[in-house]
């Protein structure tokens, strides 16, 4: 039986990839779930999984040496499927310095946990695994044309970018030093059930539903890669189980939408979705649209060549973004309770102050 630390497990992608491997392996496993809460980290989304038997939760920040350390001494850990981040970039431009603990000294803190426990005199013991999940902002930005491949120059932008790439050359010093078990990858946009409602998509789906101004940064015309998360769950899966040691992978569906694009589906969808004596659907229009001040240092498009992760590991996305906004767009209206619940108080101060001035 493998034993999964997964980090960051109570945010959106961390929950998403805890459901998908239950779901896949049963009872095989065991998931040791490590995060210390922040704002973006929900226990609400591992109701489905809490009860198992071979489901464990921490509260740890993935900075604190002893309690870390202490979970490789407590457990035989075979997978870290690292997620744990700070990770919207628009906080990362009011607030680095957050992003560098986390990010860099966190991830820094689990390489050493994981390397002191399965270094052995010969070499690390075998069947053992890192897998960095990091983001395609570490290419920084592209033009109208061409894709991030896996030897695009890093180039990150921003700071939150800046501390993953970071964080992926540390686990790439590591692999390369000491040949420690670990891959990474380079994902694009994630969208599906779960996602914090400061991103694109869900606050978007929330400001709709409540008659609010619909935020466009800039013209509107930057591009972003989306992927439904489970697509990205069962990439970091494959990679985890059969990626040679060291191997960095790029992974995105070619599904590329300017953001008013995004904006224009979510519209069409809610008001063919809502029922016609639903409230909500009156406050819907086109006239919510607001062009706004745009994101400092605002990355143009976000492309990604997925070729190799095909090629070496057969994997290809299963839901195209015409199904899966729908699935999403679906799965917030069904589960409104779930974003009344994190859209009061300190989310509230958090829009007013982001928002504000612009
Ligand atoms: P998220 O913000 O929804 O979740 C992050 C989780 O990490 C939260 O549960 C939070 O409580 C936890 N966390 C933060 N700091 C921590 C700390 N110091 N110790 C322990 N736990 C901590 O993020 P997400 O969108 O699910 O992203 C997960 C990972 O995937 C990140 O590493 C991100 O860089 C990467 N990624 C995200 C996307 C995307 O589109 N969202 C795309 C590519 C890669
Ligand atoms: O590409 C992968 C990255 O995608 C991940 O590494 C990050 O963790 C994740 O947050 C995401 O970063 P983006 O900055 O691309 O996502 P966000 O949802 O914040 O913004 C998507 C696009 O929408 C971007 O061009 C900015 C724009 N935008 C965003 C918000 C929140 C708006 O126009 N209005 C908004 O209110």
């Amino acid at each position: 039986m493998k034993t999964y630390l997964i980090t960051g497990g109570a945010g959106f992608i961390g929950s998403n990839h805890i459901i998908y491997l239950f779901k896949k392996y049963g009872d095989n496993i065991k998931i040791i779930n490590v995060d210390c809460l922040t704002y973006a980290g929900n226990l609400e989304n591992l109701k489905s999984v809490e009860n198992f038997p071979n489901y464990k939760f921490y509260k740890t920040d993935i900075c604190n040496k002893e309690e870390i350390n202490k979970l490789f001494i407590d457990y035989d850990i075979d997978r870290v499927i690292h997620f744990a981040a700070e990770s919207h970039v628009d906080r990362s431009i009011k607030n680095p310095e957050v992003f560098a603990n986390t990010n860099i000294l966190g991830t820094l803190n689990l390489l050493n946990a994981a390397k002191n426990a399965w270094e052995t005199n010969d070499g690390f013991m075998p069947g053992k695994k890192f897998v960095q999940v990091s983001t395609d902002e570490v290419y920084g930005a592209l033009g109208e044309e061409g894709f991030f491949y896996e030897d695009t120059p890093l180039d990150p932008r921003s700071p939150y970018s800046a501390s993953k790439t970071s964080a992926d050359l540390l686990v790439s010093s590591y692999v390369f030093t000491y040949k420690f078990p670990a891959n990474i990858t380079r994902c694009s946009n994630n969208y599906g059930p779960y996602q914090f409602p400061e991103k694109l998509i869900p606050l978007i789906i929330n400001n709709a539903l409540s008659g609010k101004d619909l935020p466009v940064y800039g013209d509107g015309r930057n591009v972003r890669d989306w992927l439904y998360v489970d697509d990205h769950a069962k990439a970091i899966d494959l990679v985890s189980e059969k990626a040679k040691d060291g191997e960095i992978y790029n992974v995105g569906g070619h599904n590329e939408k300017r953001n008013i694009e995004i904006i224009d589906i979510i519209i069409d969808y809610l008001l063919k979705a809502l029922p016609d004596d639903d409230k909500r659907k009156k406050l819907i229009s086109r006239d919510l649209i607001k062009f706004v001040e745009d994101r400092k240092g605002h990355d143009f498009r976000y492309a990604i060549a997925p070729d190799k992760i095909k090629r070496d590991l057969g994997w290809e996305p299963e839901t195209s973004f015409a199904e899966g906004i729908i699935m999403t767009i679906d799965w917030y209206l069904k589960n409104f309770n779930w974003l009344e619940s994190i859209t009061k108080g300190e989310y509230m101060k958090y829009y007013e102050e982001m928002y504000k001035d612009r």
